[in-house]
């Protein structure tokens, strides 16, 4: 048996057949497994003499299929190391690299201007109430400058905000009465405009406001100059044009130096040099008392920015409408700037 047996392992060749002998002599019907069954028909004196007998040819069996299967496995990993060979020399196939969206850039880039100058970042809901976006704001029922921000509302109180301004109040309330207050505040806000190259349903602004004693309107002022000059250039210069928020008095409009053409007059700026930016003025009493402090101890300035308009003129671009059709035609002209 253990001739026949090793004769035919010697002459294997692949793992199944291993597998077949394996079970031919030592699996549960095997060969040599019913030898071992037969020894309780052997006298007492056979018993052991024969029991070691079949223990040296089991052991020698296992021994051999023992090695062949190491041949087998150590062929079958050679064989997977030469299939999987990596040739590190052959070039990279470049993955598609997002890139930040323009508007996502020049926010983070305003953001960091106010940042250096001690402002933190404050924001609020989208879905807004009527009481923050407009009665704290100075806009009581019935206030022709509600008709300006044509709203999207919800419910008789609840609507999506027509700026970034509720978070003034919201970010006074918070405050407790503490000053100095400096916070600039990023958001989307929503108007039922249609969508043009100048207008869009939704659109991106940023409030910024400060409160403390003795803020006055040069701080406003000087605040301005010090964020154009350092978003365009130190070239840039501001005026203030007189206007009306009811949340501010007095409020203005701000111009900068055109910054297509410097100031000389173009199509950019319709030969007038100059180009609005933004909207401000000091914080209107009946604001700060919404917000919790006393307009007889504590004065601030306020200031609301759409940021797709800053973009626009930051970046040459001519219709609103490129910054939400995400063509990455347009797109992937910002990724690496
Ligand atoms: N909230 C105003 C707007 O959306 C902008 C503004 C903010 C004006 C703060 C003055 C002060 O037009």
């Amino acid at each position: 048996l253990r001739r026949e047996a090793l004769a035919q392992l010697q002459e294997v060749a692949d793992p199944g057949r291993l597998n077949d002998l394996r079970v031919q002599y030592l699996g549960k019907k095997g060969q040599l497994t019913e030898v071992l069954r037969g020894m309780g028909g052997l006298s007492a004196e056979e018993r052991p003499v024969i029991g070691q007998v079949a223990n040296d040819v089991r052991a020698a069996i296992e021994g051999v299929i023992a090695e062949k299967q190491a041949a087998f496995d150590r062929a079958d990993t050679e064989r997977r190391l030469a299939a999987e060979t990596i040739d590190v020399s052959l070039p990279g196939k470049a993955g598609a690299r997002g890139g930040i969206h323009p508007l996502t850039k020049v926010t983070q880039e305003i953001e960091d201007i106010f940042l250096g100058m001690g402002y933190t970042v404050a924001e609020g809901p989208e879905v807004e109430t009527d009481y923050f976006n407009f009665e704290a704001l100075n806009l009581p029922k019935n206030h022709p400058a509600r008709d300006m921000q044509d709203s999207f509302y919800i419910t008789d109180e609840i609507l999506l905000r027509t700026h970034t301004s509720p978070v003034q109040i919201r970010t006074m309330q918070a405050a407790n009465g503490k000053t100095p207050l400096k916070v600039i505040c990023p958001g989307k806000v929503y108007r039922r405009d249609d969508d043009d190259a100048t207008h869009s349903f939704m659109f991106h602004q940023i409030e910024g406001l400060v409160v403390g004693p003795n803020i006055r309107m040069s701080d406003l002022k000087g605040t301005l100059l010090q964020f154009v000059q350092q978003m365009y250039g130190a070239q840039v210069q501001i005026r203030l044009r007189p206007s009306f928020f009811p949340f501010t008095e007095p409020s203005a409009e701000v111009d900068v130096t055109c910054t297509q053409c410097g100031g000389h007059g173009c199509r950019m700026c319709k030969h007038t040099g100059w180009i609005e930016i933004l909207g401000c003025g000091m914080v209107h009493p009946k604001v700060l008392e919404h917000g919790g402090y006393d307009p007889k101890e504590v004065s601030g300035f306020a200031f609301g920015m759409g940021v797709e308009r800053i973009a626009l003129l930051k970046y040459d671009i001519d219709d609103i409408r490129h910054f939400y059709n995400n063509d990455l035609r347009f797109l992937s002209q910002f990724a690496r700037m």
